[in-house]
């Protein structure tokens, strides 16, 4: 009779990839409470000019998660941002219409005070100690605005928008070496879209005027993902022609669109079937990525660009939008994300969760005070414990199969225990991430390493909640958190018990 103990096996060996460390970041954009509201508090509560304040224990809190990156001002945001409205005295900046997100009314956010310029961004980025990644104005902004604010974030203090820099507190040149160009430009929904040829011809017209103020800088163009249309990609990459080194695809599960049928789903299959679909939808963000990859070698075989996924997260409700209510077995789906991400990690050297603070956020502020989510804690033990090399690791172990759950197609064979291994470019630490889908059960399993041999203590953090409906909130932002301890190697190997419904990260030394 077959053996049907689950087991996982490691060969240190095999190096299957490396994983870019990009893959752990973040967005914010000028949309309902993201920035004014959320990252910034305002010191004259109800008055749309503030002052405006960083929440300087929120950025405490954000560091923990290690950021590598953050993208910012937009999203469809963006493609109505006019820069030099951000730059310059506070007093002098203009208050205006959102130009993208006051359509939506005065939830997604209707006047635009623009406190939050390019200085105020900077600032946030080396608080965090991150990369910045700026997408520029594609959609109502021309190549030559676009080639001056490359100008004023990366130029010397001697060139006309350097030297307005220089002017307005700031001499060194930021060297901003992420710049994207153009959001979703696929969709009617956005300011300016086109057709994927018309977009080739302009991306081109914007890298090549932005290259002449900048020859190193990284460009994201904009791609889709099969869902939202099946030509783009390949168009954008054929007709396209200054180079792409990044193409950006957002992928929202179960989607905004499919609100209706999402609470439909809930009513007719309850909460255990919402979980089901939930937990196994980082398996669609991965077939959906591997179209794109798909769509990148048939143009360019092993060569072509990366993909950005720079946006990324669960997303049905409207309500998400201001303050959204993530539960465990909302962090679960975030840590099958970034196994789905190690498993592409060829191709995939960017992401970026939408988005930071309020707005579908890893974080929720409000008043003076804020808190951690359920899914601000993945990122923590994903981005902290991640090394660089992926290596081999061979699962065996029991499956369910889950409904459909608006743009999560329903699926027969989902298993219950998903894994990723990862070791240091020294060879001296070896991480092993577990995730296990089963909300009833633990799961008892045998763990073997080939080409490793551990030693001394074992570091063991859980990711887990008393149930998979638990939710955060103010002043009990613990519930679903990570619990952290040591064992001995012997009490790990050759079999370990996985909580249900948790993920937990095994740190080997040699
Ligand atoms: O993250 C919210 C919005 O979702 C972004 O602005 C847009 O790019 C996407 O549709
Ligand atoms: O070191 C990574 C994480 O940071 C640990 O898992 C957690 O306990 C801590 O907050």
């Amino acid at each position: 009779m077959q053996d049907l103990t689950p087991s996982i096996e490691i060969d240190a060996g095999i190096i299957e990839g490396e994983i870019d460390e990009r893959i752990y970041g973040h967005f914010v954009e000028n949309m309902a409470r993201s920035l004014y509201g959320g990252i910034l508090e305002n010191e004259k509560p109800g008055r749309i000019n503030g002052p405006w304040k960083l929440r300087e224990d929120l950025v405490l809190a954000a560091k923990k998660m290690k950021p590598t990156v953050v993208r910012w001002p937009g999203g469809l945001y963006a493609d109505g941002y006019n820069w030099r409205d951000g730059i310059g005295p506070m007093d002098s900046r203009p208050l205006r219409i959102n130009r993208y997100w006051s359509r939506y009314g005065p939830f997604t956010r209707v006047l635009d005070p623009h406190h939050f310029g390019s200085h105020e961004y900077m600032e946030f980025v080396d608080k965090l100690g991150t990369c910045p990644y700026i997408n520029v104005n594609f959609g109502t902004g021309t190549a030559s605005e676009a080639s001056c604010w490359v100008e004023y974030m990366n130029g010397s203090k001697d060139t006309i928008e350097g030297a307005r820099r220089a002017e307005y507190g700031r001499e060194e040149p930021w060297n901003v070496p992420i710049w994207g160009i153009g959001n979703e430009m696929y969709g009617f929904w956005s300011l300016g879209n086109l057709k994927a040829r018309e977009y080739a011809d302009k991306y081109s017209e914007f890298a090549c005027e932005m290259m002449q103020k900048d020859e190193n800088l990284e460009f994201v163009a904009v791609g889709s993902d099969h869902y939202f249309n099946k030509t783009w990609n390949k168009d954008v990459l054929l007709h396209a022609k200054e180079k792409i080194d990044l193409l950006s695809i957002h992928i929202y599960l179960p989607g905004s669109e499919r609100a209706p049928e999402v609470i439909a789903s809930r009513l007719i299959r309850g909460s255990a079937g919402i979980y089901k679909a939930i937990v196994a939808a980082p398996l669609e963000i991965e077939r959906r990525l591997k179209e794109c990859v798909e769509d990148i070698g048939s143009v360019f075989g092993e060569e072509g660009p990366a993909i950005a996924l720079d946006e990324w997260n669960l997303w049905w409700l409207p309500q998400q939008l201001l303050a959204p209510r993530w539960s465990l077995r909302d962090a679960l789906f975030v840590c099958g994300v970034f196994h789905a991400l190690h498993r592409l990690s060829k191709r995939v050297k960017m992401a970026n969760i939408a988005q930071m603070v309020n707005v579908l956020g890893v974080m929720v502020a409000a008043g003076g005070r804020f808190y951690r989510t359920s899914i601000y804690y993945p990122f923590v033990m994903y981005a902290n414990l991640t090394e660089k090399k992926r290596v081999r690791v061979d699962v065996r172990c029991g499956s369910f199969s889950s409904p459909r759950l608006g743009g999560v197609p329903p699926m027969k064979i989902v298993p219950y225990l998903d894994c990723s291994a990862t070791l240091s470019e020294d060879g001296g630490s070896l991480s092993l991430f577990v995730i296990n889908r089963n909300a009833e059960e633990d799961i008892e399993t045998e763990v073997g390493i080939k080409g490793f041999e551990p030693r001394g203590d074992v570091g063991i953090h859980c990711l887990d909640a008393p149930d998979v409906d638990s939710v955060n909130y103010f002043g009990r932002d613990e519930l679903v958190s990570i619990k952290s301890f040591n064992l001995d190697a012997g009490e790990v190997l050759p079999k370990y018990r996985f909580p249900a419904h948790s993920a937990t990260a095994i740190v080997f030394q040699k």
